[in-house]
C-alpha cells in the first residue's frame, strides 16, 4: 500500500506542508512492560494534557527519505536520526517515505528539565504529520476517526504511550475484555465513558528534581521481561484499569484517588523490584507525598498524586477546588520543589492542526 509506484501516479503534487499541535499525556494506570512490536504487557489509560506540547511543522518534497530536524530552532542530530530511523522502521506501512525528503521544525511548551513525556508529544506530532501528507498525497484518511486512529497506531509503534496522546481528554490504550473497542493496536477515545468532573481536571506538576531520569522507559519496559512480580502486576493492572473506569463513570473520586496513587507507587515498586533496582525518587518526591496526603486527610478535598518514571509529582485534583490546592502547593510544597519549579497543566482536547 502506498508505495513509490502510487506515489508516482497520485494525483496530488509531490510537495507540501503541514503542521500539527500535539500533547503529552500523563497515566492514570500505567503501561509498563511490552513485547513484539511495541505492544503493551498490560493495557493503560491516561489524561491528555494541555499546555505540556509539540508543535511540529513539516515540508516534503521528492527525494530519498533524508530528514533534516530543527528542534527549538536549532539543528538537532539526534533528534534528526531517531526521526528518520522510525521513518525507515514503518516503510511496511508508509514505503513513500523513503521516496520523500523533509524538514521538520519542533518546539516543546515546556522545559526539557521538567520530565515530561516529551517523546509522547513529539512523536505523536510526527505521527499526525505523516498522516496528514498521506492525506495530501493519496486523498486517504478523510474519516476525522479514521485518521486519528491511524496516528494513534503510527505513534504506538513510533513510542508506545504516544499512542494516547491524540485523543481528547482520556486516552486507553491495551485490550481489556470489558472495555468495548480496546486493542493493543492503538489507542482509543474513552472521554464519553467518564464522570463530566474528569474533563475539568487540573495537573500540577512539582519539580522534586530537574536531573535527567536514571533509567529509560525503554530499559524499564525491558526489566518487566526479567521481573518476578510481573504476572501479578499485568493482573493488577487489568483489575485496576476496571475499577477506575467504573468509579470515573460514577464519579467515584475516593475510587479513583486509591487506584491512581496505588498505580503510581506500583511503577515505582516495580523499578525497586528490578534486577537491577532503580529508586527514582528522590526525598523531595517522599516529602511532597507525604504532603500532599495530610493535606487531603486535613482538608477531606479531593486530591490526589501520579508520578512518572521519574521523581516528579503530578498532582491531581478537579477545578473545582483549584483555589485551594493551589494555595497550599505554592505555601507548602513550592520550598521542596527544584527551584521553586511547578508547571500548571490540566485536561486536554488533544492534538489539533495549526496553519501550516
Ligand atoms: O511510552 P514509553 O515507552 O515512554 O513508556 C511510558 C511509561 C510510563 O510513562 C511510565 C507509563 C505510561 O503509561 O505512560
Amino acid at each position: 500500500m502506498y508505495d513509490a509506484i502510487e506515489l508516482a501516479e497520485a494525483k496530488n503534487a509531490l510537495a507540501g506542508s503541514i503542521a500539527w499541535r500535539s500533547p503529552s499525556n500523563i497515566a492514570l494506570v500505567k503501561y509498563w512492560g511490552k513485547y513484539g512490536r511495541q505492544l503493551p504487557s498490560n493495557p493503560s489509560v491516561s489524561f491528555t494534557l494541555k499546555n505540556a506540547h509539540t508543535n511540529m511543522r513539516m515540508t516534503y518534497k521528492e527525494g530519498t527519505g533524508n530528514v533534516v530536524l530543527f528542534f527549538e530552532e536549532k539543528r538537532n542530530e539526534a533528534f534528526e536520526g531517531r526521526m528518520a530511523k522510525f521513518m525507515k522502521s514503518i516503510a511496511d506501512v508508509y514505503p513513500f517515505l523513503q521516496s520523500l525528503d523533509f524538514q521538520i521544525h519542533s518546539d516543546n511548551s515546556f522545559p526539557h528539565s521538567a520530565g515530561i513525556a516529551s517523546s509522547a508529544s513529539a512523536m505523536s506530532a510526527l505521527c499526525l504529520c505523516l498522516c496528514s501528507i498521506e492525506q495530501q498525497i493519496f486523498g486517504s484518511l478523510q474519516d476525522a476517526d479514521e485518521f486519528l486512529q491511524k496516528a494513534s497506531y503510527l505513534s504506538r509503534l513510533a513510542s508506545g504511550s504516544a499512542c494516547r496522546s491524540v485523543y481528547p481528554k482520556l486516552g486507553q490504550w491495551g485490550i481489556h475484555d470489558k472495555i468495548k473497542r480496546s486493542t493493543n493496536q492503538y489507542a482509543v477515545d474513552v472521554s464519553g465513558e467518564v464522570d463530566p468532573v474528569f474533563h475539568t481536571f487540573k495537573n500540577s506538576i512539582l519539580i522534586a528534581s530537574a536531573k535527567e531520569k536514571s533509567v529509560s522507559s525503554s530499559a524499564g519496559h525491558q526489566l518487566m521481561e526479567n521481573n518476578s512480580y510481573a504476572p501479578v502486576r499485568f493482573k493488577q493492572a487489568n483489575d485496576n484499569l476496571e475499577k477506575l473506569m467504573v468509579a470515573m463513570k460514577k464519579g467515584d473520586l475516593t475510587t479513583f484517588i486509591e487506584i491512581v496513587e496505588e498505580e503510581a507507587l506500583t511503577l515505582h515498586a516495580l523499578m525497586m523490584t528490578s534486577t537491577p533496582s532503580y529508586v527514582l525518587m528522590k526525598p523531595n518526591s517522599l516529602e511532597l507525598i507525604e504532603r500532599v496526603r495530610s493535606f487531603r486527610s486535613k482538608t477531606g478535598l479531593p486530591v490526589c498524586f501520579t508520578l512518572d518514571a521519574g521523581p516528579n509529582l503530578h498532582v491531581l485534583y478537579p477545578a473545582n477546588i483549584a483555589n485551594e490546592v493551589q494555595a497550599f502547593i505554592q505555601e507548602e510544597c513550592k520550598p521542596f520543589c527544584e527551584n521553586g519549579l511547578i508547571i500548571e497543566d490540566e485536561v486536554g482536547e488533544g492534538a489539533f492542526l495549526l496553519n501550516s
